[in-house]
């Protein structure tokens, strides 16, 4: 099998698929067919339909999931996969996702993060990190490098606090927006499993410290509480995406337990925190620039905020700010 090849159903397998699907009960883009074969209602629909092509890694996905490993007899010949256009893709969801300045450093996390949603599977992911940490900007990056394996993404963050009613139905309708959403809460998180079963989609929610704080450390606020049953649906329930939530950590360690897979993040590297220092127009002398990052533990937005204060008020030296500023600052405290 050729990876990255692409093929149709000649007419016959299109038959014998729908022979073998009748026999399953499926309906042509029913969900257990598409959580069956691993595949999305939007990769079903190009199956049948037979104007596009699919990869073969689906085709023959789709086969199995009807119980045949006879895939190659179903290909339709006719076509020359060297000469066939690709067809355009499908058009993605692609919904609140900010867009990404200059990033600098995480590679390591990147990697291993990008690896628990893309090869493990990882339903809920969270990264806990106290303010200006970069929880923001790695997520943005994240979505960046697993964006293509999704059939869409949407970003929303909780800082203007919805009603979880409220929340649910602009996902619901930004996933689909022809289908009216119910109106019990219940009601409404199994509909979004159910989309999140069918399709493979990427989910942001940033900033979820916004809607805790209650009584008790790390507690949901009062009229906030029924997101924890949001949390624990998407975490427990088998599905087919990925919801990335960001949080400052000491409010969210409470309610992450058991409903996500937490990912503690701490400031950059000072490799990554040089170059962004060097960014902002800084004279960035190694020894000088180390003490800086030290001293702000890396945190990109300490650095920023302090890098511009050198910029406007040190000529943009660092070591004219550490031997002035930084000296008397040390004596203070
Ligand atoms: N790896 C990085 N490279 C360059 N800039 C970064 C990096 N990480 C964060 N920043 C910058 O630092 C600032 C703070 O980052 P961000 O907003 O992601 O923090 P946060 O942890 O989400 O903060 P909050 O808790 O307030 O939401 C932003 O301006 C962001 O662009
Ligand atoms: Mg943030």
């Amino acid at each position: 099998m050729a990876i990255g090849r692409k093929v149709r159903a000649s007419e016959a397998g299109i038959q014998k698929a729908d022979e073998l699907r009748i026999k399953r009960g499926w309906n042509r883009k029913s969900p257990a067919f598409a959580l069956a074969s691993d595949t999305s209602e939007s990769t079903l629909g190009r199956f049948w339909g037979r104007k596009d092509l699919i990869r073969i890694e689906n085709f023959i996905n789709i086969y199995k999931a009807l119980g045949t490993d006879d895939w190659e007899q179903y290909v339709d010949q006719s076509i020359d996969p060297s000469t066939e256009p690709t067809p355009e893709p499908l058009e993605r969801i692609v919904d609140g996702v900010p867009k990404l300045g200059a990033f600098y450093g995480r590679d390591r996390e990147l990697e291993t993060l990008s690896q628990s949603i893309l090869e493990h599977k990882v339903q809920v992911i969270g990264l806990l990190g106290m303010g200006g940490i970069g929880k923001t900007a790695l997520a943005a990056k994240l979505v960046q490098r697993v964006q293509d394996q999704f059939d869409a993404v949407i970003w929303r963050s909780l800082r203007g606090t919805p009603p979880l009613s409220d929340f649910l139905i602009d996902l619901l309708e930004t996933l689909s927006p022809d289908a009216v959403p119910a109106s019990n809460r219940h009601r409404l998180i199994d509909e979004l499993i159910g989309r999140l079963t069918q399709q493979r989609v990427l989910l942001v929610f940033d900033s979820w410290q916004s809607i805790l704080g209650g009584e008790s450390s790390g507690a949901y606020r009062p009229e906030y509480q029924d997101y924890s049953e949001l949390l624990g649906q998407l975490w427990q329930q088998t599905h087919r995406s990925c919801v990335i939530l960001t949080s400052r950590e000491k409010q969210a360690d409470f309610t992450i337990i058991g409903t996500a897979q937490p990912h503690k993040m701490v400031g950059l590297d000072v490799n990554a925190a040089s170059q962004l220092l060097c960014s902002k127009g800084l004279i960035c002398e190694q020894r000088h620039s180390n003490d800086l990052v030290n001293l702000y533990r890396g945190n990109p937005l300490a650095l920023q905020l302090i890098a511009s204060m050198i910029r406007d008020h040190f000529g943009g030296d660092i070591s004219v700010f550490c031997v002035k500023a930084l000296y008397l600052l040390m004596n203070y405290l």
